[in-house]
């Protein structure tokens, strides 16, 4: 079939339901809701059978869904309308949840029910549940939809959705934190509800600011309301029966003000923080694995195995996250383990650099160098570590470096639900990360240049039979890690392991001697080097753009389809 998606942004749901529609055999093409005009232009051209739209926050013109079979996914269960689910959801602390696909019709989420697949809520931000409970979910109930109207013999339920209850739209009223009042629970869901978008509103050292992301803490106590720590850029506020880390702020814009976006918390509180005397309390990361506290990389050992866990917020890796990983880096690859994995339990593997911390900076070229040079070190710290099996396992989605990162690592494993950007060019970079070195080792030159050129998403599937990645598996985040265990501690477990390792080091030696990693790197870096500082190439406006979610004008070409 002829499936258009039409789409707010292409989203990591939206990029999901692309990769998974095609590998079904379905001429899948892309259009922004960027307005009705566009919008009824964007069907007329593409001729669609039929049109999803994953991620929608507007309405399909009457027209549209008049001429077309539209069907929305909606992020709750059948009967659940409104623009809030999830936050309503988590909010209320669900133990269960849904999505639900509806035709359109003129009222919203009101249409007839075409499918609708359940999913357990885990104590989690609402982002991550986005990006893995719901995206499974609603990729199920997508394909069972789809598979009924082309069949059709389904007569979709007309009251279902017509019966339900709409909640209204989850105002900041609903979000507010009582400090001196609400437990840490309370606080922890109010926090998660809003974590992406739009933040908690609140004060601090009198300045109106969004709170962003939400982890407990189980040591560290103060006075309810009071900020009390800090680390690795994230601060700790006191509660009344506990204390939550909250990783990044953002300033409420100033009327006539500049735009404000996410950062680091302890970046945007900067010298308050010192002057209000809070501590630094660092953790380690083998310490952090055995606690309830906020770090962004833990490292445990079972068996014979070396588990390093990092998970930035957004995927994005800042230099001083970069560095902070690779110093984690270097003393696990020292312990005595044959085996050591690489991976986030869940959600993003990394997206590369980081684009809102460079945007801040005093002089973004700079930052941007300083922080590619940061990646491109923790890279050749993995692809030059000779004496253990390094395995990258992507519970979640990767892009640009961040995929690339993952590359340098013997092998790499990915959940099947997983979404995989290769490319860098929608940023106006050329890369590096030695991905010049990596990706045509893998998928050879010619491949090598279509995954960079086309920019489009691969779902793991597809990227297995390229040779992008070495093994996939089905299944939720946590089985995945299960799994991810099973297979490690049988590499560890061989008799061969002994062997690989010697093959590794001839291998990497017979590279070096045609050509050496600090090649690559020079390259890819005379490249990037142009990309940062000639005032003609696109990064910069394009970070702009990205950082401050500027609307574009049109759908970009390469989506068309
Ligand atoms: N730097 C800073 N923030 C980043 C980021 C990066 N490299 N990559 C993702 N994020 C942020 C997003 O802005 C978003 O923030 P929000 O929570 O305020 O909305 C959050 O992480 C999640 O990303 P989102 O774009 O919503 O996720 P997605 O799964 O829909 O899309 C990507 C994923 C990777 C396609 C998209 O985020 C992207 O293009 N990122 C930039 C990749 C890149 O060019 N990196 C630099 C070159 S190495």
């Amino acid at each position: 079939m002829r499936v258009l998606l039409v789409a707010s942004a292409f989203n990591s749901l939206t990029q999901r339901v692309h990769v998974e529609l095609r590998e079904r055999g379905h001429h899948v093409g892309v259009e922004l809701a960027l307005g009705d005009d566009a919008l009824r232009a964007g069907a007329a051209r593409f001729r669609p059978d039929l049109i999803v739209a994953p991620m929608l926050t507007r309405k399909v013109p009457e027209d549209v869904w008049r001429s077309h079979p539209v069907l929305i996914v909606h992020p709750g269960p059948a009967g659940d309308r409104g623009p809030s689910s999830l936050d309503w959801a988590i909010h209320d602390g669900a133990a269960e949840w849904g999505v639900t696909v509806l035709q359109a019709v003129a009222e919203l989420d009101a249409g007839p029910v075409w499918a609708s697949v359940p999913f357990p809520v885990r104590a989690g931000g609402k982002s991550e549940t986005y990006r893995n409970e719901v995206a499974d979910a609603a990729v199920e109930a997508v394909l069972q939809a789809v598979e009924r109207f082309a069949g059709g013999w389904y007569a979709p339920d007309l009251a279902a959705g017509r019966l339900g209850r709409e909640r209204p739209y989850h105002a900041q009223e609903f979000r507010r934190i009582d400090w001196a009042v609400d437990s840490t629970a309370t606080v922890l869901r109010r926090l998660r509800a809003a974590d992406s978008q739009p933040g908690v509103l609140d004060e601090l050292y009198g300045r109106a600011y969004y709170l962003h992301g939400g982890c407990a803490e189980d040591r560290l106590r103060g006075r309810p309301g009071e900020l009390i720590a800090s680390r690795d850029g994230a601060i700790c506020r006191a509660t009344v029966d506990g204390a939550v880390w909250i990783p990044q702020l953002r300033p409420r814009r100033t009327p006539g003000g500049p735009a404000t976006y996410k950062l680091p918390a302890a970046t945007v509180l900067g010298p308050q923080l010192t002057l209000a005397g809070v501590p630094e309390v660092p953790v380690s990361p083998q310490e952090a694995a055995h606690r309830e506290t906020w770090s962004e990389i833990r490292y445990r050992e079972h068996g014979e195995v070396g588990y390093l866990e990092f998970a930035f917020p957004g995927g994005a890796m800042s230099t001083a996250q970069c560095r902070r990983l690779l110093r984690a880096y270097r003393a696990a690859a020292a312990r005595p383990v044959p085996v050591l994995v690489l991976g986030p339990p869940r959600d993003f593997f990394s997206n590369g650099i980081h684009l809102n911390v460079i945007e801040a900076a005093a002089d973004p070229a700079a930052e941007s160098w300083a922080n590619i040079n940061a990646m491109d070190d923790l890279v050749e710290a993995i692809l030059t570590t000779t004496d253990t099996y390094v395995v990258s396992a992507l519970a979640g989605n990767a892009a640009a470096g961040g995929l690339m990162l993952a590359l340098a690592a013997d092998e790499v494993w990915c959940r099947a639900s997983s979404v995989l950007n290769p490319h860098y060019r929608l940023m106006g970079l050329y890369g590096s990360e030695y991905w010049t070195y990596t990706l045509p080792r893998r998928v050879g030159v010619e491949q090598a240049g279509r995954l960079t050129s086309a920019a489009l998403p691969l779902g793991a599937r597809e990227a297995l039979g390229l040779g992008l990645v070495d093994r996939v598996a089905g299944g939720d985040a946590a089985g995945f890690r299960r799994w991810v265990a099973g297979e490690a501690e049988e590499l560890a477990r061989s008799a061969e392991m002994g062997a690989w390792l010697t093959q590794k080091k001839r291998r990497r030696a017979a590279d070096e001697c045609v050509k050496p990693l600090a090649a690559y790197r020079a390259e890819e870096l005379t490249r990037m080097r142009h990309n940062f500082l000639d005032p003609g190439e696109p990064y910069h406006p394009l970070r702009r753009a990205f950082v401050h979610k500027t609307c574009p004008t049109e759908t970009p070409a390469h989506l068309r389809g």
